[in-house]
C-alpha cells in the first residue's frame, strides 16, 4: 500500500480508501458479517481510511464500521475514520447532537475526519454559524479535521473565511473516468490549498468495469436504477470507454476497476479515490490499484477517450 498525507496534516493516509456507502438499503450491503470481512480484507491490505457518512443506512454503515472496528481489535490509532454531516444537521445544536450520535455508533470518542456532506440547501443556515460549531468540535476534541464535500469552490472559500484556528483538509468531489467536472475547479483549488481530494464513485458506480450489459444494467435493483450513467444515453458510451479500460487493463495483468482507480491516483498526488465494495474480493482488488503506475501512454490515451463521452443528467 502507498500512503501520502491527509491534506496539510501529518496524519497518513492510504492511497486509496474504503467507501462505506455500501453499507445500506441504497447498495444492499446489509449483513453485518460481509460487511465485516470487506473491513477486515481492505485493513489486512493496508487500507487505514473508511469514508462513511450518517445517512447512509441512517446510521447503520456508521453502526457497522465501530463494531467492526471493535471487533477486529484495531488499534484506533492505525484508522482514520471520516463521516460526514447532512447539510439538514447543520443548526448548531443538531451540529452537536449529531456528532455525539455518530460517535456511539461508530464507538469512539473521536472522528479523525468531519466533512458536511452538502451545503444546507433547504435551511439557509449562515454558513459562519454552522462552521464555527463544527470549529468548536475540533477545539474541545471531538473532531480531529473538517472537511467538506459537494460544496462548490467559492462556498468553500466563504467557509474557510469563519474558521479562526483550523482549515479545510479535505475535499469529497465526483470524479472518475466519465465524470470529470472536478477537474475545472476543484482539483485545482485543492492542490493549490495543501487539500486532499477524496473521489467518490470513483469506478463510476460500477459502470466503468464494463462488467454489466446494457440489458444487464437495466436489470440492476439498487441504487443504479435512476443513476443517469446506466442509462441509455449515456451507458453505450461508457461502454465503449469501458472497453479501452479492458484492454489496458490486460496488458497490465491487471483488472478494469484497478486501473480505473490507477488513473485517478496518477492524474494527481492529491486525489484519493473511495471506492465502495459489496464484497472482500473487491476490496482487495480495488486496493491492488496501488503500488504501481499506468505509463504515460496509457493514461493519455484513457485520457482522450474519456473526454468523448458527452454525459447527460436530463434523464425524463
Ligand atoms: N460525498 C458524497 O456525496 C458521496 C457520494 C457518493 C459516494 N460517496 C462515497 O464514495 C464511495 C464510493 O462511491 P460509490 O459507492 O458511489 O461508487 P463506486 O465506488 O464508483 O462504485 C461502487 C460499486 O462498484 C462495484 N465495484 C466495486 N469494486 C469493484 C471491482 N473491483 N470490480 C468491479 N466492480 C466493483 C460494486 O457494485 P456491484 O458489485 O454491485 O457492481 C460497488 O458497490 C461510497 O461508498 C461513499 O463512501 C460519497
Amino acid at each position: 500500500m502507498e500512503y501520502t498525507s491527509l491534506g496539510g496534516t501529518d496524519v497518513k493516509i492510504s492511497r486509496v480508501g474504503l467507501g462505506a456507502w455500501q453499507f445500506s438499503d441504497a447498495w444492499g450491503v446489509k449483513d453485518y458479517g460481509i460487511a465485516k470481512s470487506i473491513i477486515a480484507k481492505a485493513l489486512e491490505l493496508g487500507v487505514n481510511f473508511i469514508d462513511t457518512a450518517m445517512v447512509y443506512g441512517r446510521g447503520l454503515s456508521e453502526q457497522f464500521i465501530g463494531n467492526a472496528l471493535k471487533e477486529l481489535n484495531v488499534n484506533r490509532d492505525d484508522i482514520v475514520i471520516a463521516t460526514k454531516i447532512p447539510g439538514e444537521f447543520l443548526s448548531p445544536h443538531d451540529v452537536f447532537k449529531a456528532v455525539e450520535r455518530s460517535l456511539n455508533r461508530l464507538q469512539t470518542s473521536y472522528i479523525d475526519l468531519l466533512l458536511i456532506h452538502w451545503p444546507p440547501c433547504w435551511h439557509h443556515i449562515p454558513t459562519c454559524v454552522y462552521m464555527k460549531a463544527l470549529e468548536r468540535l475540533v477545539n474541545i476534541g471531538k473532531v480531529n479535521y473538517l472537511g467538506l464535500s459537494d460544496y462548490p469552490v467559492e462556498l468553500v472559500d466563504a467557509a474557510r473565511m469563519c474558521l479562526s484556528r483550523v482549515d479545510i483538509e479535505a475535499l469529497q468531489v465526483r470524479f472518475n473516468l466519465a465524470e470529470r467536472w472536478a477537474e475545472e475547479e476543484h482539483i485545482p483549488y485543492a492542490e493549490e490549498n495543501d487539500m486532499t481530494v477524496m473521489a467518490w464513485s470513483p469506478l463510476a458506480k460500477g459502470a466503468i468495469t464494463g462488467k454489466y450489459t446494457l440489458e444487464d444494467a437495466r436489470k440492476l435493483q439498487d441504487l443504479r436504477v435512476n443513476e443517469p450513467l446506466f442509462q441509455p444515453d449515456n451507458y453505450p458510451q461508457v461502454l465503449e470507454l469501458a472497453n479501452i479500460v479492458k484492454n489496458i487493463a490486460s496488458k497490465y495483468g491487471k483488472t478494469p476497476a484497478q486501473v480505473a482507480l490507477n488513473w485517478l491516483i496518477t492524474y494527481s498526488d492529491v486525489i484519493v479515490p473511495i471506492p465502495g465494495a459489496r464484497s472482500p474480493q473487491q476490496a482487495e482488488e480495488n486496493a491492488g490499484s496501488v503500488g504501481w503506475r499506468l505509463t504515460y501512454e496509457d493514461w493519455r490515451a484513457l485520457d482522450e477517450a474519456s473526454r468523448k463521452l458527452r454525459i447527460t443528467y436530463v434523464t425524463f
